[in-house]
Order: structure tokens, then C-alpha cells, then sequence
């Protein structure tokens, strides 16, 4: 098993690669990481903790980093992942004391510092891996791999013409961790992501199997359908996250 802390938005998406994550064999997410921008940082580790405890994984440990990117205001994506961040359909959540705790960039590099078999799987803006460099310089190189969903090659951005959300958010940081990981960084960008849609069918199949996890991916991802609807005429929803994590699995 591959030890692996996943820095996430969740977000609807980055929920979908968490439970990808957590039913992988092949990993063992040893904890999570909050990171500001689908939505606020405290909603991130509510949702995160949604998902651990749809798994009965409130066992991993969920840290908090700063509300706001390296240098410009917080820029959330709550138009398209709903209020909540989870597709606003979800019923309040308990949150037991602890189960989220604060200190993101200091458990990222303790994690880091005292392992040398870790991998980052990054899933939303930079912000806290750039927070770890500017703390300690070489930490991100004692990273086995580092994966990031982000960035736009040769096509069209999400949030611009030519940007993608993760790295428009924040792209001072996005400087910052790619001139400070020597291994080459993996990217997952949007022009491969936007070939992963959940598609009607197989939003109808996930309805079909009447069990806890397909429901809650059928519930979460409505709100999600019906933005891509409104937004770009796409029928389904494009899943950037849970690719980020399979390709880790399987490059
Ligand atoms: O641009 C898509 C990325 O931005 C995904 O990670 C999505 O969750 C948002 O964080
Ligand atoms: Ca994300």
C-alpha cells in the first residue's frame, strides 16, 4: 500500500476521489489535508469528514490550513458545488470534537519530515504545500511523488479562457511548490480531466444499486449535473478529482 496524504477543497469532486481513495487497496490515506477553495476551509474538513464517516474512516486524521491563499482574497467555487460545497442536499452533520483539527502546513511537513515513503495527492489550490516550502525549503522534495489535479494544457480554462480553478485561485503558490519539488511534479490538468464525466447512465446505474455510497455520490452530484447544464450545455458532470487519484494508482 502506497501511504499517501490527500490535500483537498472538497468539493464535490474532490468527495467523489476521497471515496475513490478510501475503497483503493492499493492506498492508505494517512491523512487529510484542507486546503481554502471550493469553499471556506472550515466547510472543506466538514465534508471531509462527510465522506470519512460515509466510509467509517473517522479514523484519519483531518487538519485545517488558513482560510485564504499565499497573497489574494479567496475566491470560492460555491456557484458550482452548492453552499455546502457537497451539492446543498445534505442533511446537517455532527462534528466530534477533534475530528478536525487545525495546523494543515505543520502536519504536512512533520508528516514529510519524519516518513520518506509519503506521497501528496493535491486536489485544490496550492496554498498549504506553498506554505510548507516557505516554512522549510526542501520538504516538498522529501515527497515520494506529488500529484496535482490543476492547470489547463492546450485548452480552454474553467474559469477563464486559459485558467483552471485550482491554479487561478491561487497561482503564486502553484510558483512556489513547482520551483521547489526537484522529482518531476504530476500533472492532472483540465485537458484530461474534462474527459471523465458522470454520465445520466451512470448516475442512473448508482441509483440502481440502492446502497449508502452510491446514494450519497447520486445525491451530492446533482447540484453539480445541473451547473454543467446551466453552464456549458454538458449533460453529467465533469469529475476532475477521482482521476488525479487514479492515475496515481495506475499512471
Ligand atoms: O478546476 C477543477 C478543480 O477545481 C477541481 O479540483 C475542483 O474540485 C476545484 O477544486
Ligand atoms: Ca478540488
Amino acid at each position: 500500500m502506497k501511504r499517501i496524504i490527500i490535500d483537498c477543497d472538497p468539493g464535490i469532486d474532490d468527495s467523489l476521489a476521497l471515496i475513490l481513495a478510501l475503497k483503493s487497496p492499493e492506498l492508505d490515506v494517512i491523512g487529510i489535508t484542507i486546503c481554502a477553495g471550493n469553499v471556506p476551509v472550515e466547510l472543506g474538513g466538514v465534508n471531509a469528514y462527510r465522506v470519512l464517516k460515509l466510509l467509517k474512516r473517522e479514523d484519519i486524521p483531518i487538519f485545517l490550513g488558513d482560510n485564504n491563499p499565499i497573497k489574494r482574497d479567496l475566491v470560492t467555487a460555491q456557484d458550482t458545488h452548492g453552499d455546502d460545497g457537497v451539492g446543498d442536499v445534505l442533511p446537517e452533520v455532527v462534528i466530534p470534537k477533534d475530528a478536525i483539527k487545525l495546523g494543515a502546513v505543520d502536519y504536512l511537513i512533520k508528516t514529510l519530515k519524519e516518513n520518506d515513503d509519503i506521497s501528496i495527492i493535491a486536489l485544490g489550490p496550492m496554498t498549504n504545500l506553498a506554505k510548507a516550502v516557505e516554512r522549510e525549503k526542501e520538504i516538498l522534495k522529501r515527497a515520494q511523488r506529488v500529484v496535482s489535479m490543476g492547470g489547463a494544457f492546450r485548452t480552454n480554462g474553467n474559469c477563464s479562457q486559459v485558467a483552471e480553478f485550482n491554479y487561478w485561485v491561487d497561482p503564486e503558490s502553484v510558483n512556489i511548490v513547482f520551483e521547489n519539488v526537484d522529482k518531476s511534479i504530476e500533472l492532472i490538468p483540465l485537458d484530461v480531466t474534462r474527459k471523465i464525466v458522470l454520465t445520466p447512465n451512470y448516475r442512473e446505474y448508482l441509483k440502481q444499486m440502492k446502497n449508502e455510497i452510491a446514494d450519497f455520490i447520486y445525491n451530492i452530484t446533482g447540484f453539480y449535473v445541473d451547473f454543467h447544464w446551466m453552464q456549458e450545455r454538458t449533460l453529467g458532470c465533469v469529475i476532475n478529482d477521482p482521476l488525479a487519484v487514479a492515475y496515481f494508482i495506475e499512471p
